[in-house]
């Protein structure tokens, strides 16, 4: 395809093909404190000085708790077919275990019902990084009991919307939750250990399957089980892809098969655990844990935004570092020794990610081939960028439009490929809290007036209701 063919729009999805928006409960919800929710550990964060920028929180939010009705109305205005949206673990468990609390299920029960009224699909998330505090208390995802309690807290939201729901996601990008949770601290709990980051993969890798078993025992009806991981595609940094390959051999470990290995195949990549052995033994896998961890899902949830690209210094330094320091791994990589992460080359959102739709097509074809028979969603793909309202009051963002279909015809040349691609949800439907960035980044397709908590659809928002209406990408 020539550069500038994305443009002409044409290219057409199937009918089964999903098309929606997603979102984050403690990203948009606000209402911290109302009916019987009690503090997560992004609460507690987000109010630690410096955490955030600016100091933000999730307090408000966009407020969607209080507007559940209006943004049901809005969904339904942009005909998505599917939203996929996440329950907030301490609005059904204050302290993260005990019974359930009746006014958060009903909350989501309300949701639920509000969109299969308006002929959308729940998708529904049970972790989305917002860990009751009362468990972080206690060693949060240290901690091995933490699975056992998301086990509970599981069978809770099977027993309560398993009748309803088309599809229980267990986890979020469990990288984010283990890596920068506890190993860089950019995340809440904001703890900085490799060997913590490693011990909360396993457990996250735990709740995991867990969950789904508790889904499974407690759902009336058929929902599909699923996972979302956010995979790091990787790109040699080097002219010679030898002086590469075991930079991106270590990352793809760490980042992407610690988490479909065990998920899938029910074994940890025996790599991994030989480039992690000076920082944990793993003794905290126990006889079983694996078994217990291989569920078979519906549909692997695959989040893509942008490229990382790597290099082995080792291999490089003679020639180009003479003066450089060996990269050392840090908390944030435990066990990647003489990996550089190398700068992306342009053009970027206004995250700073760099933008790179090839990228996308080559994650999906790469995952089909790893695991063949496992169907693949896109659950968030999108951009931020900094918009501003007309004079007229419209958000013109044509930088998202043209970000959204360049990917949109990534996915669909990865389905050309033979990749089964179940669905395209993208991040985000509303503006919101983006977490240790606050509200400074922007990546919804509706945007919200912090102060008025007004919402307008943007342009991208028009685009996107167009695709789902028609499953046809326009000319843009
Ligand atoms: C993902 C998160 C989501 C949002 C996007 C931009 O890592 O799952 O909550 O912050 O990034």
């Amino acid at each position: 395809m020539a550069d500038d063919d994305y443009r002409e729009g044409g290219l057409e999805f199937g009918a089964d093909f999903l098309i929606g928006a997603a979102t984050a409960a403690y990203q948009i919800e606000g209402a911290v404190a109302e009916d019987g929710r009690g503090p997560s550990i992004w609460d507690t964060f987000s109010h630690e000085p410096g955490r955030t920028r600016d100091g933000d929180t999730g307090d408000v939010a966009c407020d969607h708790y209080h507007r559940l009705d209006a943004d049901l109305d809005l969904m339904a205005g942009l005909g998505l077919e599917a939203y996929r949206f996440s329950i907030a673990w301490p609005r059904i468990q204050s302290t993260g275990s005990g019974p359930g609390n009746r006014a958060g299920i009903d909350f989501y029960g309300r949701l639920v019902d509000g969109l299969l009224a308006r002929g959308i699909r729940p998708i529904a998330t049970l972790y989305h990084w917002d860990l009751p505090q009362a468990l972080e208390d206690a060693g949060g995802w240290t901690n091995r009991d933490t699975a056992y309690r998301f086990s509970d807290y599981a069978a809770i939201v099977g027993e309560a919307l398993g009748d309803r729901v088309d599809t229980f996601t267990t986890l979020n990008e469990p990288w984010c939750s283990a890596y920068l949770g506890y190993g860089s601290g950019a995340h809440a709990p904001g703890r900085t250990s490799g060997r913590d980051a490693l011990t909360a993969v396993h457990h996250l890798n735990l709740a995991h399957g867990l969950g789904v078993q508790a889904l499974r025992a407690t759902s009336a009806g058929e929902p599909h089980y699923s996972v979302t991981l956010n995979f790091h595609a990787l790109r040699p940094g080097t002219e010679d892809p030898r002086d590469a390959a075991d930079a991106i051999r270590r990352i793809d470990g760490l980042a992407n098969r610690v988490f479909t290995h065990p998920m899938l195949r029910g074994e940890y990549p025996a790599d991994v655990l030989e480039d992690t052995a000076a920082v944990t033994d793993w003794a905290f896998v126990r006889p079983g844990d694996l078994d217990d961890i291989r569920q078979g899902i519906d549909v692997l949830g695959v989040n893509y935004y942008s490229t990382a690209t790597v290099r082995d210094w080792d291999r490089v330094a003679p020639r180009q570092h003479a003066d450089g320091h060996r990269p050392s791994a840090g908390t944030a990589w435990p066990g990647s020794e003489g990996v550089e992460f190398l700068e992306q080359p342009g053009p970027h959102t206004a995250m700073g990610w760099n933008i790179a739709p090839e990228a996308l097509e080559q994650l999906l074809v790469h995952l089909h081939e790893e695991f063949p028979d496992q169907p693949l969603m896109i659950t968030e793909n999108g951009a931020a960028f900094d918009d501003r309202v007309s004079e007229d009051g419209a958000v013109h963002d044509p930088r998202r439009v043209d970000f959204l279909q360049r990917h949109f015809v990534a996915a669909h040349r990865a389905i050309a490929r033979g990749v089964d691609l179940r669905g395209y949800l993208v991040w985000s439907l509303l503006d919101n809290f983006e977490w240790a960035y606050g509200y400074t980044k922007r990546f919804g397709v509706v945007r919200v007036d912090y102060d008025t908590l007004e919402r307008t659809v943007k342009d991208s928002g028009r685009w996107l209701a167009e695709v789902a209406r028609t499953h046809r990408l326009p000319a843009v």
